[in-house]
Formats: structure tokens, sequence, C-alpha cells
């Protein structure tokens, strides 16, 4: 079996000892310009067209959850990629775990008004505050995937009310499903943190807007987790400075690296980090890549195909 392996920052040698060692009898190799020798499955991430145009694969994985780019590109270049070639995204491979922490560490601080806090430090003002209770805490987590329900589940364990929104309804045991573009606004009236977690569509992108963030309880948060495109960023900031807004805490951007004159980086109820909310984990994706071509080769079932048309 031929694998060819193609990422432009990942350190390719480990990768391609990792897959040797987890595929028995499969030769991988770094896909360099100019390789048209045969291929069996291909490892991308922003892959050149070259790479994959014209090939008889049996499957693409992409490495990494979201398969935006490599999709983006797809309709630029349909040459690049048989649709009836199979293609596959990393499911959680250590990215749930990674979700879980920052959303939960992120709504802890604000129901207990750590950022509250941080403002009166700055004025030494000792100041205890009228606490929260967890009944004005809805948590509404838009996009209900694998990573939404793993951020519900760790949640959930904080006793926070919960609800979801997806396009087909959930049935997850203490968590409310909206389902479909007729319930989003039911969705977000009781909605008092709003977590995303949509994979970027037609349809999702510059979701998150005026008309959106207008219909969240007064005093709401908003944490973005899945993509910059989702969020309209001079929206955001219109609600933070009207009030309705209370804070937000991004970790993706219309832009990145988020240029240096964006007004996000001096708001003070803005927080941020640089796209780091649940990086690829080798070794767990190396386990998910080869127990899926394993299963294929065997025909067996397997999870974590992209649906070309839907776009995720
Ligand atoms: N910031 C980071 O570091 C980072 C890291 C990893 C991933 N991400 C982002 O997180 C996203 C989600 O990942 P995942 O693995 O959880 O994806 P997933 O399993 O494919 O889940 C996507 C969810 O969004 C829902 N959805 C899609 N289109 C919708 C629409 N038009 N209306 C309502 N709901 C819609 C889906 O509904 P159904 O369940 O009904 O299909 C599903 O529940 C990725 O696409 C990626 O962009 C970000």
């Amino acid at each position: 079996m031929e694998i060819i392996f193609y990422h432009p920052t990942f350190d390719t040698a480990w990768w391609l000892k990792a897959l040797a060692k987890a595929i028995p009898g499969a030769n991988v190799r770094e896909w360099k310009a100019g390789d048209n020798a045969h291929a069996d499955y291909a490892l991308v991430w922003h892959p050149p067209v070259e790479m994959l145009a014209g090939r008889k694969l049996k499957a693409v994985f992409a490495l990494g959850a979201g398969v935006d780019s490599i999709l983006s590109k797809l309709k630029a270049h349909p040459e690049m990629l048989d649709t009836s070639i199979p293609l596959f995204r990393l499911e959680d491979t250590g990215m749930g775990l990674q979700m879980q922490e920052y959303a939960v560490s992120q709504v802890l601080h604000w129901f207990r008004r750590f950022d509250d806090y941080q403002a009166l430090k700055s004025q030494a003002k000792w100041q205890p505050l009228q606490e929260y209770t967890r009944d004005e805490f809805t948590i509404g987590i838009m996009g209900a995937g694998v990573l939404g329900a793993k951020v519900a589940e760790s949640l959930q364990a904080w006793g926070f009310p919960l609800r979801c929104w997806s396009r087909t309804r959930k049935s997850w045991p203490g968590v409310e499903s909206f389902a479909g573009t007729e319930e989003l606004s039911a969705f977000l009236s009781q909605t008092r943190v709003l977590i995303n977690l949509l994979p970027n569509t037609a349809e999702t992108v510059g979701i998150i807007n005026a008309g959106l963030l207008n219909q969240l309880q007064d005093g709401a948060y908003v944490l973005n987790l899945a993509r910059g495109v989702h969020l309209n960023e001079d929206d955001l900031l219109a609600s933070l400075n009207s009030g309705k807004l209370k804070g937000a805490m991004l970790d993706v951007y219309s832009r990145e690296p988020l240029p240096e004159d964006s007004p996000l980086w001096k708001h003070s109820r803005v927080a941020m980090t640089p796209h780091i909310a649940a990086v690829t984990r080798p070794a767990e994706a190396v386990d998910y890549i080869s127990r899926t071509i394993l299963n294929l080769e065997s025909g067996k079932a397997v999870t974590g195909q992209v649906d070309r048309v839907r776009g995720y």
C-alpha cells in the first residue's frame, strides 16, 4: 500500500515513521513536487492541486477537523479530486478534550465574574459582587457535532442549563435540542453564553451578526471556537459597546494572523487566543487514520467521511 503525505508545517519525518509503524506493509512517503508515482491514500493539509489531481486514490484524509480550506480549493479546482474519492477528516482525535478545557474554563471565568473582578482590580477596588446563578446562565452550543457534544458533556458536569442548535435534532439527555433555521430564534432567546462550534459552510458564514446577537439574553457572552468567518467582528464590537453583550472570547478571526490595527486587540471585554483552541494531536490522529485505512481495506464500517455537497 502506497501513502503520500503533505503538511506545510508538521514534523513530516515523525508522521512518516508513526504511520508506517501503525499500518503494517504500508510504504509512506512525503509528497514532493513532481511525484506522480502511484498512491492509494493521501494525507494532506493545504495540498497543492498537482499533488491530488488525476490520481485514483482510495481516500484522502484531511489532517484537521475542519475541511473548509480543502473544499474551497476544490471549488476553484474541481479537477483536484474526483467526486468519487472519499474525503475524511479528523474526528475528535484529542481535540474534544482541548475544546472541553477551553469552554469550561471560560464559562466558569464569566460565571464567577472574574472578568468584573479583573476590572475592579485595575481600579484597586475591593468590592464583592452579586453572584450569578446557574438558572440565569443557560449555555447555547451552535453546532452539535463531535466537538459540540464533548463540550456539552463537560459543561453538564458543572450543572449549567444546556441547549444545542444543529441541522438535525439531537436527543442528548439533559440538553434541549433546536434544529434548523426555523428554531434558531427560539434557541437564541434563552441563551446567555453562546458557544460556536459550527463548520464553515455557505450556510454558516456570517451567521453571528447583529441580528443574531440581538436575540441573545441581555448581558450575554460569545465564545467563538470554530471559524472567524462565522462572526461579523464589527457587529460584535457594536453589541459589546451598546451593553447588549457583556464579553467575548475569540480563538478565530476574519483574518489570521489578526492584523495589528484590529480594534479587537484593544477592547477591554474581548479576550483572545491565536487559533489554538484545539490542535491536531499527532498520536491520536495517526491512530484514527491508521484504524480507518485498515477498516477500509477490510471492508468494515468507518466514520469521519465528509459530505462534500453539505460542506462538512
Ligand atoms: N479553533 C480551533 O482550534 C478548532 C479546532 C477544531 C475544529 N474547529 C472547528 O470546529 C468545527 C466543528 O467541528 P466538529 O468536529 O464538531 O464538526 P461536526 O462533527 O461536523 O459538527 C458540525 C455540527 O454543526 C452542525 N451544522 C452544520 N451546518 C449547520 C447549519 N447550517 N445549521 C445548523 N447546524 C449546522 C451539524 O449539524 P448536524 O449534526 O445536524 O449535521 C453538526 O452538529 C470544525 O468544522 C472547525 O471549523 C476549530
